[in-house]
C-alpha cells in the first residue's frame, strides 16, 4: 500500500511514522512518498526516519521527491500536511492581526482567515491533481484551517477528502479520565465545526455522565478544560467546549495575552524549528534524538499563554501527545481494511445539522469502514451554538468564494463578518497588511 504525505519536510511526519512503524496487520503501508517543495526539509525528515526504522524489521521503504505529480501517481492514501508560507507565514499571521487590536492566531479569527486565504488556492490544485493522477485514492486532510481547507478540497473530491483534527478526541479523553470512564468505550457526543464545537454528553453503556462531572466543581476543577473556562461557564453552557473556544468566550482575555507575549506561538515555532532543520545538517548529532528534544519543547508550551491567562496551569503530563496520527492511521486502518470505526472526523454535513446544507464540511462523529466516513446523526446544537457555526461557515464561505474570484472586496466582507473582528475599517485594513507581508495573497485585488 503506498502512503504519500504531503508536507513530507513537515516536523509531525516523524510522529506518522513512528505510528506506522507500529503498525504490524495486514495490509498495512509498505511504502511511503514524502513530497516537499524544499529538499532540505525532506532531507532533515528523511534522516529522522532512517533513524527511527533502525532495527525494525519491516520497516516501510520511505522516498523523498519534490515532484507532485510524480508523488501522487498510483497512490492509495494522500495525506495532506501542508503549511502554506511556512511558520514565517504562521507568525506574520498572528503578529497582523494582534497589531490591530484583535485575535491573531493559526487557525481563529483573523489570523486563521489569512491563512485560509493563502491555503485554499494551493489546497485547490492538490485536490485536482489527485483527482486526475489518483482518483481513487482517500485524501485524509491535516492542513489547516482543516475543516475550510477539507471544504475546498471536497469540491473536486467529493467524499474522499476526510479532515481530521487531534482536539476533539483529546478533549473527549480528558472528560472520560476524570469521569473514570475508559476513553475507549465512551460515546462522546460532540459537534461542531473545526476548532468550534461542544461535548454535550458522553455516554458509558447508554448512561450520559456528562450532568455528573457539571453538577461537580471539584472534578471541574480537576481538567485542562474546567480550569481554562471555569465551573461557572461550564454549568452555564451545560456543555464542555472545546479548547479553542476560548478565544470566543475569553476574547479580551486572550488578545491581551497574546499582545502581552514576548513572542507569538508561530515566531516561537519558527525560531525553534530554524535550529532543528540547521541542527540536522551536522553528521554528528542524532536527528532523531534532536527531534525527540524538539518535540519535548513544543507539546510543553503548548497554548501556554492561553492557559496563563485563565490560571489553568500546565497540561496533563500523559496528554502532551496531540494525536493527529493516531486519528489519521486509525481512518486510514478502517478504511483500507473495512474495520468499523468511530471518529469525530470533518465531512459534509449532509443533513446532520439542519442549520447548514448539505455540502457545509463538519466536525462530527462518522462511522468508517471501507466506503468512507458517514456522519452520525446527532441531538440538534442549542441557539447560542448554532449562532457562532453559522457565522463562521457563512465567512469560510466568503473565504473560498474570495480564493475562486480573487476579489479584494470578498476578502474584506469574510474578515468583516467573523465575530472576532469588530469593525469593517479594521476588515479593510487587515486585507491591506496580509497582501504587504505574504506574497501568497498577491492573487488578491482584481
Ligand atoms: C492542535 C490543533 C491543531 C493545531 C495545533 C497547534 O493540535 O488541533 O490543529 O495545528 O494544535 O499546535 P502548535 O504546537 O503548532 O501551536
Ligand atoms: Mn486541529
Amino acid at each position: 500500500m503506498k502512503l504519500v504525505i504531503l508536507g513530507g519536510g513537515g516536523f509531525r511526519v516523524p510522529l506518522v511514522h513512528g505510528a506506522l512503524l507500529g503498525d504490524r496487520g495486514a495490509g498495512r503501508v509498505t511504502r511511503v512518498v514524502l513530497h516537499d517543495v524544499d529538499a532540505g526539509r525532506l532531507r532533515a525528515i528523511a534522516r529522522v526516519l532512517g533513524e527511527q526504522a533502525a532495527g525494525v524489521p519491516d520497516a516501510p521503504e520511505v522516498i523523498t521527491t519534490t515532484d507532485l505529480d510524480e508523488a501522487l501517481r498510483g497512490a492509495d492514501f494522500v495525506f495532506s500536511a501542508i503549511r502554506v508560507g511556512g511558520l514565517e507565514g504562521r507568525a506574520n499571521d498572528e503578529r497582523v492581526a494582534l497589531a490591530e487590536g484583535v485575535l491573531g492566531q493559526e487557525t481563529v479569527g483573523a489570523g486563521g482567515i489569512a491563512y485560509g486565504l493563502r491555503t485554499v488556492p494551493v489546497a485547490v490544485d492538490i485536490a485536482r491533481r489527485v483527482a486526475r493522477l489518483a482518483p481513487d485514492a482517500w485524501v485524509i486532510n491535516f492542513t489547516n484551517p482543516a475543516g475550510l481547507v477539507t471544504e475546498a478540497m471536497s469540491h473536486h473530491l467529493g467524499d474522499r477528502v476526510i479532515g481530521i483534527c487531534d482536539s476533539p478526541v483529546g478533549l473527549g479523553r480528558r472528560i472520560a479520565r476524570v469521569l473514570g470512564a475508559k476513553p475507549d468505550e465512551a460515546w462522546i457526543d460532540y459537534v461542531g465545526l473545526n476548532h468550534l464545537g461542544w461535548v454535550r454528553g458522553l455516554r458509558v453503556a447508554g448512561q450520559d455522565r456528562l450532568p455528573r462531572l457539571l453538577a461537580d466543581p471539584a472534578l471541574l476543577g480537576s481538567f485542562e478544560e474546567g480550569r481554562l473556562f471555569g465551573a461557572d461557564w461550564l454549568r452555564s453552557l451545560g456543555a464542555i467546549p472545546n479548547e479553542y473556544l476560548h478565544y470566543y468566550y475569553f476574547n479580551r482575555e486572550a488578545v491581551r495575552a497574546y499582545q502581552q507575549a514576548e513572542r507569538t506561538r508561530g515566531a516561537f515555532l519558527r525560531d525553534q524549528q530554524e535550529s532543528f532543520y540547521a541542527g540536522t545538517a551536522d553528521p554528528d548529532v542524532s536527528a532523531l534524538e534532536l527531534w525527540d528534544r524538539t518535540r519535548a519543547e513544543r507539546e510543553a508550551t503548548y497554548m501556554s499563554e492561553n492557559r496563563e491567562a485563565a490560571g489553568a496551569g500546565e497540561r496533563e503530563a500523559d496528554d502532551l501527545s496531540g494525536g493527529y496520527e493516531k486519528v489519521a492511521l486509525a481512518l486510514m486502518r478502517a478504511i483500507a481494511r473495512d474495520e468499523r470505526a468511530t471518529l469525530i472526523l470533518n465531512v459534509r454535513n449532509r443533513g446532520t445539522l439542519s442549520p447548514l446544507d448539505a455540502d457545509a464540511v463538519i466536525e462530527v462523529p462518522c462511522l468508517v469502514d471501507a466506503n468512507g466516513a458517514h456522519p452520525v446523526s446527532v441531538d440538534p446544537l442549542p441557539g447560542h451554538a448554532v449562532g457562532l457555526v453559522c457565522a463562521v461557515k457563512a465567512v469560510e464561505r466568503e473565504v473560498l468564494a474570495a480564493a475562486r474570484s480573487g476579489s479584494r472586496a470578498t476578502a474584506v466582507k469574510a474578515f468583516a463578518l467573523h465575530p472576532l473582528v469588530d469593525s469593517v475599517s479594521a476588515a479593510r485594513r487587515l486585507v491591506d497588511a496580509y497582501r504587504a507581508v505574504h506574497p501568497g495573497l498577491a492573487y488578491l485585488g482584481r
